[in-house]
């Protein structure tokens, strides 16, 4: 028998897809470490981000591969390691890897909600997350973090730089912060896109996978100029299933398309209830409105989320239904929701590197 090395161990492993990146992994440089003593194979992959949904795929098709190359290998051992794609072109937030807005036609559709859990989701998987609060017409990501008692931010003497609050293991700053309850400010465009500037620069950020904007509700003046103000890896849209809603859910993405922020995909919020005494499935606001918007704008329906009290529940009492609740049926649907963004942000960022992937082993 002859001895295994690390090269039938990258042969074998160069036949596995990313079944996202549509490539092999070899090529791909997620190959890292490979160890092997005597019949015993150890590899490390590392993914382009610790919230991909075909993680275990990916892990079962190495293993397959090895054990069906290299039929003397009596141990195989596949480490899954992850680090996440994208950097902003921007050179504001350095620390910054990809920037997502999450966008809607009209209020009311769960944005917030949508994004928060989002976020949670994505950081529970061991992604580093920001938010940016910047729904200047309904700041609700403190209340939603359990954060709604704080006021003011905290500045670094040295640095002059604003400390983001942090809740759930997500970094925080909301425009709420800035706006005294009783007197509510009236932004101008010019204003918010102003202080939303402020929130990339004068903010210690650090280092984030991802930082999500939850942007003001509409596809008017305002939110244009924020949609140009922010370095923008990609953006998603909440929507409802209601005709009214879709068409507005349709204005938010011609209103990225002409700003060439592409748009990752829909997600279609309070699509529907389940009983929860009978499990009977209810269409509330109709069915397959957020299916036939994504086919018709040639975009992807990310996921569905059902109406459900507890999802009101907790963003009413700062406990999201991801964080509080994960094991429930809604916060796993909104994980993959999650999972399926994480996949879509490194189809874009893989694809943006095609050109120049070096094979380094
Ligand atoms: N899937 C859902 N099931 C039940 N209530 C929801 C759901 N999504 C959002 N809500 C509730 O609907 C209201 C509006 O949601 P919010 O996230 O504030 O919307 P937006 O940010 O679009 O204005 C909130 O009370 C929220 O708790
Ligand atoms: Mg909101």
């Amino acid at each position: 028998m002859s001895q295994i090395t690390k090269e039938d161990v990258i042969k074998a492993l160069s036949t596995v897809d990313d079944p996202d990146l549509k490539r092999d992994l070899v090529s791909l440089n997620m190959v890292k470490e490979i160890v092997v003593d005597g019949t015993k194979i150890n590899a490390q992959v590392e993914l382009t981000t610790p919230a991909c949904p075909l993680k275990d795929v990916i892990k079962n098709d190495c293993i397959t591969a090895i054990k069906r190359d290299i039929p003397e290998a009596t141990e195989v051992i596949i480490d899954l390691t992850a680090n996440v794609s994208g950097k902003s072109k921007d050179a504001i937030m350095p620390g910054v890897k990809n920037t997502i807005a999450v966008a809607s036609g009209k209020g009311g559709v769960g944005k917030s909600t949508v994004a928060v859990n989002l976020a949670i989701s994505l950081a529970k998987d061991g992604a580093r997350v920001g938010i940016i609060d910047a729904d200047i017409y309904g700041p609700s990501i403190p209340l939603m973090l359990g954060l709604s008692n704080k006021t003011g931010l905290r500045q670094d003497p040295v640095t002059k730089k604003l400390a983001p609050l942090e809740s759930y293991g997500i970094k925080l700053i909301s425009i709420g912060f800035m706006i005294d309850d009783d007197n509510p400010v009236i932004w101008r465009g010019p204003m918010a896109s102003g202080a939303l500037k402020q929130f990339m620069t004068d903010v210690s950020w650090g280092e984030l996978d991802y930082l999500i904007y939850d942007l003001p509700p509409g596809t008017g003046d305002i939110q244009l100029t924020l949609v140009q103000t922010i370095p923008l890896t990609g953006a998603v849209i909440v929507t409802t299933p209601q005709e009214v809603s879709l068409i507005d859910a349709k204005k938010g993405l011609k209103m990225f398309e002409r700003v060439n922020v592409p748009v990752f995909g829909i997600i279609e919020n309070m699509s529907y209830f389940i009983a929860p005494d009978t499990g009977k499935k209810y269409d509330i606001f109709g069915s397959g409105g957020g299916e036939k918007l994504a086919t018709e704008l040639n975009s992807k329906l990310l996921g569905s989320i059902p109406i459900d009290s507890r999802i009101r529940e907790g963003g009413d009492t700062g406990k999201p239904i991801v964080a509080e609740l994960p094991d429930s049926e809604n916060a796993k649907v909104i994980i993959e929701i999650a999972r399926n963004l994480a996949a879509q942000i490194s189809i874009k960022n893989a694809n943006e590197k095609m050109n120049d992937v070096e094979i380094q082993l």
